[in-house]
């Protein structure tokens, strides 16, 4: 065997190697369009001044189930129960403002203690509000 007679199987090599890198560029290219559209999107959030932030939007019922539902399920120490309308009419007179302010905050009222954020100092103001949102929402 002289060395020549491995030259097609170099060839052939070579060439697999330049198509696989020719395909890897082409998913590459993909990604980035993929990615670039991604960043228009939030751009554009960005100027119409919408509120959903880079992991979407909040979404109430979750930080409700996750944060909120322990005592306001059941109505535990005193909370007004989720959905039940008795428990909530006065409540919302205040206006949305004023309960949200008061979840964030914590108060005490003549039922019990609301602790501030639900007790888990994680979430954001955001989060709270739709928490509240979410609760005021069920008996309207
Ligand atoms: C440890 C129990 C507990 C947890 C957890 C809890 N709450 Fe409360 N919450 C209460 C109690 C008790 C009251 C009633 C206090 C009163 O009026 O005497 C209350 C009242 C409220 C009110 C009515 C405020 C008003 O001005 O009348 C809102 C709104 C509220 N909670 C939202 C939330 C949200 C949102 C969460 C989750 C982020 C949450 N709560 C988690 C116990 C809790």
């Amino acid at each position: 065997m002289n060395k020549f007679s491995q030259l097609p199987t170099i060839l052939g090599i070579s060439f697999l190697i330049s198509a696989n890198a020719l395909a890897n560029h082409n998913t590459q290219e993909a990604m980035e369009a993929r990615v670039s559209a991604v960043g228009q999107l939030s751009i554009a959030d960005d100027n119409t001044g919408s509120v959903a932030t880079d992991a979407g939007p909040v979404d109430g019922s979750a930080v409700y189930a996750a944060s909120c539902g322990a005592c306001h399920g059941a109505g535990v120490a005193g909370a007004p129960v989720l959905g039940k309308a008795d428990d909530w009419a006065d409540r919302i007179e205040q206006g949305i403002g004023a309960l949200a302010e008061h979840a964030i905050n914590g108060y005490q009222g003549s039922m019990g203690v609301m602790p501030a954020r639900g007790g888990n100092p994680a979430l954001s103001d955001e989060e709270v509000t739709a928490a509240v949102q979410h609760m005021v929402d069920q008996v309207q």
